[in-house]
């Protein structure tokens, strides 16, 4: 028996003991008595720096698959939103609103201050600004513990920021498509729309949009301190599908004809791998598939 093969046998047997109790795993947030967002809102984008149409378009089709009523083949992208209806009852419908491209006005180092203003730039109520970053930005505190972040405009319009990791953190903020920086080392999975950094971006899009909508102001579901809470999302970071375990993201589906990964389908024919979301039903982290 060569190496390889024992390595896969020990990898087999760590495999099967984490499996039941990952799964087995209660996990209680709190609700902390403020606002969630309940009801229809616009996500307006802004787009600073580069990116593509087809990149643009990936990302639109991303939240518009959120509350489509033209699409929802299970396992949907409706469906893994739906289960934020579970918290404190009530759907949340969210749609692409404006558009800005902006260009490199602000330099390619943007700081916190500056996110704000950027978010800032639209004036709607009942939005949640989507603020966007190209691969060369680099962002304050961006991968050296965070992906992206999510706030609020004086208490009132939340806003998102995601940056785009490709070339900065790959392994930090588009696992499962790229190798780990640390831990245990599984091979990358391939992106479902073929972009490294736009479907990392899809899965931290996801994860903050739910946090968003379940926690706006501070004052909805989380656990742990106000400053650093764990979220919808965000509290089951790392899980994709059954089986999960540190540094194996769970088994999801795979595109026959690509070879991709995937675990929700969405307009345009779409294919993304979303993070499982913690059902306030169960206590559990769901994986969609
Ligand atoms: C929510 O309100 C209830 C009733 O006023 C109170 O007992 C509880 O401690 C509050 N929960 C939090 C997390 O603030
Ligand atoms: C952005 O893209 C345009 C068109 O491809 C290119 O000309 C320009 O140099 C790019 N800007 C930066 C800062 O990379």
């Amino acid at each position: 028996m060569d190496s390889k093969c024992l390595l896969a046998m020990l990898l087999w047997c760590v495999l099967l003991q984490l499996k039941p109790t990952v799964e087995a795993q209660k996990l209680e947030l709190i609700y902390h008595n403020g606002t969630l967002l309940k009801g229809s809102f616009t996500v307006n984008i802004l787009w600073y720096g580069n990116f593509t149409q087809i990149q643009r378009s990936i990302i639109v089709d991303f939240v518009n698959s959120l509350n489509s009523a033209t699409w929802s083949q299970a396992p949907s992208v409706k469906s893994w939103w739906k289960t934020t209806e579970e918290y404190k009852g009530g759907s949340t419908t969210l749609s692409v609103g404006k558009q800005i491209m902006e260009p490199y006005s602000l330099g390619k180092h943007i700081n916190e201050k500056q996110l704000y203003g950027l978010a800032s730039r639209f004036k709607d109520v009942r939005a949640i600004n989507l603020v966007l970053t190209a691969k060369d930005v680099a962002v304050d505190s961006f991968c050296s513990g965070r992906c992206g972040t999510h706030n609020s405009i004086d208490g009132k319009i939340p806003y998102v920021w995601v940056g785009n990791s490709e070339t900065q953190c790959p392994g930090q903020c588009a696992w499962p498509f790229h190798k780990p920086i640390f831990g245990p080392q599984t091979p990358p999975l391939v992106a479902p729309n073929g972009d490294v950094g736009v479907d990392g971006m899809i899965i931290n899009i996801a994860t903050l949009l739910a946090g968003t909508v379940t926690n706006p102001f501070n004052g909805g579901y989380y656990q742990g301190p106000p400053t650093l809470p764990l979220e919808a999302v965000s509290a089951c970071a790392g899980i994709f599908g059954r089986g999960a375990f540190p540094g194996y993201p769970g088994k999801v589906l795979v595109d026959r004809a690509t070879g991709a990964s995937y675990n929700a389908q969405g307009r345009n024919d779409r294919k993304f791998l979303l993070p499982a979301m913690w059902d306030p039903a169960t206590f559990q982290c769901k994986p969609l598939v």
